[in-house]
């Protein structure tokens, strides 16, 4: 039917006869000459009818709108030098169109302007209604066809070089330790029993070491039942690795290669390596976040020893409490950044209160390191903690320092948010730049204030720095998670392998004997038939490709994506179902509407 792609044409296909599917992007009538721009794929070529020069295909031409399906043949000509497109690589030449058949019209008024000429912001809820016509256009179609380009470098690189196989694990099974909500299905042929959808492959990819398999990978689908951002989607495909008999360093090398891989084989990069390492204390300490941005400094101050007894109460209280007291010094922060903004009511203010915090202190350094504050700070300050204070964060003439003293989580969170927006707001944020960074040994464990125990921060089987075994409760893990421009796009861990250690880490959690063994019973049974040290990693495909493509949604990088609500707006999903449905499952609803 075709003999080439639309976007393939160039000069040196002058004088064939071509045949040419697709769409029509765009039709023109310049007073007599129709001028069309066929889409398909590959790209965009135009095409000409008059009816001097073509008068065979003109009233087809003429008859044509948007988005009609057609097939065109003519001959390839060299475009007139006014009307030459240096933006489209099929610029140089046009179609004298033969013949013009009309494969299939259009019967419906478009939703929204297909064409790549077209740059209408379109609602993003109208998109996802009609996504197939949304994937037409060229933002979307790039993004898809940049998506399998990495999938593709990942399976050339992990296959053909490093001796990976693929293999898949089920997605009816039980629930997987991630610590997120479970999707759930219930079984028709088991009264009152169901499946869980797998929030990761980690048991099964762990399964596989067992079995001998050596180097497993998968491009696996996850569910998790959790909260949607943008960067985050109630189904989502990881790249799942995992290796026997590795060290952690190796494994950390294998995939920096695999990295590097894939941004020179997508993007022609060459990501300088070793690739940057902070432990998670030091991420925490200085940036305030497990994921840190480490593009622009900016970088948060511990000034908790300095202020717990500079009288301020408001400090003094914090550090009693067992919290701590922070600083962000922005340089030029005091013509930038009013008092306005800082306090109740104040836009920074708002960001700080989302995240928990109950107002910002902060603190002027006016010409010759004086310093000025409302409320008490200063008053509270002595010389010599001025100065130390001044030393330790660096601060100069047109510094403002933004303050948090509290609970360390919130501290944090409150300084990393109010980090991000000014940086952003600064432009210290270079959008060109790669940052790409390990943030390794991780606590095993971390507090779950409302259930009151400990739970494992990546998951159960993450093993324990061996150094640190006489006190699980405050161990490091052998963990490392890579961040790229402040995303986590991966994570991974060595693996607890002996039985007498994952023993310890489920005493550690409070998980009863009872609750192991229904839960992972079968993995701890499997480790006692000969388990090979282990450990691998997985990385959120959709986040890397987002990244990649300067998105800022993994929405706009998967072909069909759930609303924030978890739903689909193309297919109308979830849906109630037939009472005969429900029966056959024995399952009913509790649901009351709320009043
Ligand atoms: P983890 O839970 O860290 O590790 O997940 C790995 C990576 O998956 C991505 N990710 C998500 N992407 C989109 N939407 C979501 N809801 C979502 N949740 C996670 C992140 C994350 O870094 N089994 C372990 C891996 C291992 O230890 O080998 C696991 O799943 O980019």
């Amino acid at each position: 039917m075709r003999t080439y792609y639309c976007g393939e044409l160039r000069k040196n296909h002058i004088g064939e006869t071509v045949t040419l599917c697709g769409w029509v992007d765009r039709r023109r009538d310049h007073g007599g000459v129709i001028f069309l721009d066929v889409r398909d794929k590959s790209g965009i070529i135009q095409i000409v009818s008059d009816p001097q020069r073509t008068p065979d295909s003109y009233a087809d031409a003429d008859a044509l709108r948007n988005e009609y399906v057609v097939s065109i043949t003519g001959r390839v000509t060299q475009r007139p030098a006014e009307s030459l497109n240096p933006k489209l690589p099929t610029g140089e030449v046009e179609i004298y169109a033969d013949q013009i058949e009309l494969l299939n019209s259009v019967r419906k008024q478009l939703p929204f302007q297909v064409s790549t000429a077209d740059t209408e912001d379109v609602r993003e809820e109208l998109r996802l209604k009609y996504r197939y016509l949304d994937l037409r256009r060229d933002r979307l179609s790039k993004n898809m066809q940049l998506r399998h380009q990495v999938t593709k470098a990942i399976r050339r690189f992990l296959e053909d070089e490093q001796g990976f196989i693929e293999i898949e694990t089920p997605i009816l099974t039980r629930s997987t330790p991630e610590g997120a909500r479970d999707y759930l299905v219930p079984s028709r042929v088991n009264p009152e029993q169901w499946y869980a959808l797998p929030q990761s492959p980690q048991l099964f990819k762990q399964l596989l070491m067992v079995s001998g398999f050596d180097r497993y990978y998968q491009i696996a689908r996850c569910f998790r039942d959790e909260d949607l951002r943008a960067d985050r989607q109630p189904e989502f495909t990881q790249l799942d690795m995992e290796m026997s008999f590795m060290s952690q360093e190796e494994i950390i090398q294998l995939n920096e290669e695999l990295v590097g891989y894939i941004f020179k084989t997508v993007k022609g990069i060459d990501l300088p390596r070793p690739f940057p390492r902070l432990t998670y204390a030091e991420a925490m300490g200085h940036y305030g976040s497990d994921k840190p941005d480490t593009r622009f400094g900016l970088k948060l101050v511990d000034v908790s020893d300095l202020l717990k007894d500079c009288g301020f109460k408001v400090f003094s209280d914090a550090v009693a409490a067992g919290g701590i007291i922070k600083v962000l010094p922005i340089p030029g922060g005091n013509e930038k950044i009013s008092n306005v903004r800082i306090k109740p009511g104040g836009d920074l203010f708002k960001e700080a209160s989302e995240v928990g915090a109950k107002g910002i202190a902060f603190i002027r350094v006016k010409e010759g390191g004086a310093i000025d504050t409302i409320g008490a700070i200063k008053d509270n300050l002595t010389e010599e903690q001025t100065e130390q204070l001044l030393t330790m964060t660096g601060a100069q003439a047109g510094h403002l320092l933004l303050f948090g003293a509290g609970p360390e989580e919130i501290v944090n969170k409150t300084l990393d948010r109010l980090r991000l927006v000014i940086g952003q707001e600064l432009g210290l944020i270079d959008p060109e730049k790669l940052n790409l960074l390990w943030v390794t040994d991780p606590p095993m464990f971390e507090w779950n204030a409302d259930e009151k125990r400990l739970e494992p921060l990546h998951h159960p089987f993450t093993a324990p720095n061996p150094d640190d075994l006489d006190d699980l409760k405050t161990a490091k893990a052998q963990a490392y998670d890579l961040v790229f421009n402040g995303y986590e796009v991966g994570g991974g861990s060595l693996r607890i392998y002996q039985p007498d250690i994952q023993q310890q880490v489920f005493d550690t959690i409070g998980l009863s004997t009872e609750e192991v063994h229904s839960k992972f019973g079968f993995l701890l049974e499997a480790f006692e038939y000969g388990a090979p040290p282990h450990g691998g990693i997985a990385y959120g495909l959709d986040r890397l490709v987002m990244l990649l493509a300067k998105e800022e949604s993994i929405r706009d990088v998967i072909a069909f994506p759930k609303t924030q609500q978890a739903r689909s707006l193309l297919t109308d999903a979830p849906d109630v179902v037939d009472e005969k449905q429900l029966r056959e499952l024995y399952v009913t609803s509790t649901y009351k509407q709320k009043k």
